[in-house]
């Protein structure tokens, strides 16, 4: 019996009331004087053992409250509704926006890239961002403790991690530049390799407007046989004139990097009003033919093979593209920034 004004009281609140017919419904199916469920309930009493009484008829009356709320709740429910001429929203709410979400103008400059290199011939690879000492300095022809390792302010690992490709227990990094990826490619390919490497890098350095301690390079990487500098400035070309337009100027400067020798960094020419020359030359990459020393390093024959390489900046590409000059702003994730792209 006490089970049976659990089930009411459980059917009363799953009951749905929606219009005046269904309140009527309700009424008769509960409250009704003839057969209505709790009325036939009353009618039991008489049938209780004498004690049982007391407690069943208050149980009793409690539902028949709850079921007479939930009328008059639904009863004042409908009349408004009926008087707002709809049902029972507020029209003076502003709607709920979609917040949509884009690509950050990191990525899409990233990707820009490397589609225009595909056009030109190169596969993507990625390697890891935790690279060994050997990877990231040695292979590419910094020897032991020279002033070269100094260019790059390194971020070094106490533990070598479980997962990393090679299992000796040398020094871990967080590889400073994707040079090293140069490396990982020709360990494990022969000759001819037309490869593109993007990826993050890590440098300890103090942070300004200019330089953050992580960032983003592309490298790139052609090893075949007769592999010249002309061939190195005709793909910078395409590439420059792709990403910044047909009459982009381009200035190749001869510079110092151990893995490459000639080495040159290329400044393009950036327009500005307000300079008084003009505008100004902005450096956007560094590159070079492959150093003999680093193709033994990998057991390319220097011989037979020769090779440029390249690694440009994708944090500088994107500045200059969009006219942004604090590279801070890219790790920022303000929505009023990334909105923009
Ligand atoms: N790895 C150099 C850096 O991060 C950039 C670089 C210079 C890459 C010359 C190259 C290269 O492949 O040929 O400073």
């Amino acid at each position: 019996m006490p089970d049976e004004i659990d089930e009411l009281h459980q059917q009363i609140e799953a009951e749905t009331i929606e219009s005046e017919e269904e309140a009527e419904a309700f009424r008769i199916q509960y409250l009704g004087r003839k057969q209505g469920a709790i009325t036939n309930l009353f009618d039991r009493i008489g049938d209780l053992p004498p004690e049982e009484r007391p407690e069943f008829g208050k149980r009793v009356n409690e539902l028949k409250a709850r079921a007479e709320e939930r009328l008059e709740e639904a009863k004042a429910r409908l009349k408004r509704e009926e008087q707002a001429g709809g049902p029972d929203i507020d029209l003076t709410l502003p709607g709920r926006r979609d917040f949509r979400g884009s690509t950050h103008p990191l990525t899409q400059t990233l990707d820009e890239i490397l589609r225009i290199l595909h056009g030109l011939g190169f596969s993507t690879y990625e390697g890891p961002e935790i690279e060994t000492d050997w990877h990231n300095f040695t292979a590419l022809n910094f020897p032991p403790d020279h002033p070269a390792r100094d260019m790059q302010d390194t971020f070094f690992l106490k533990e070598a991690p479980e997962d990393n490709s090679s299992s000796s227990d040398e020094p871990r990094v967080l590889r400073t530049h994707t040079s090293p990826g140069q490396i990982r490619i020709m360990e494990n390919h022969e000759p001819p390799i037309r490869v593109a490497v993007p990826g993050r890098v890590y440098r300890n350095e103090a942070i300004s407007y200019k330089s953050f301690c992580l960032f983003h390079q592309v490298e790139l990487l052609y090893v075949d046989e007769g592999v010249t500098m002309a061939q190195l400035k005709q793909v910078l070309y395409s590439l420059a004139r792709a990403l910044f337009g047909e009459d982009v100027t381009l200035r190749f400067r001869p510079s110092y990097f151990p893995f490459t020798e000639p080495s040159a960094e290329v400044d393009v020419w950036w327009e500005d009003e307000d300079d008084e020359d003009g505008g100004q030359w902005m450096e956007i990459l560094g590159c070079g033919m492959v150093h003999p020393n680093v193709f033994e390093s990998v057991d390319v024959d220097p011989e037979r093979y020769t090779g440029y390489a390249v690694g440009m900046g994708v944090e500088r590409m994107a500045m200059l593209r969009h006219g942004i000059d604090d590279i801070r702003i890219f790790y920022e994730n303000d929505v009023r920034f990334l909105d923009q792209f």
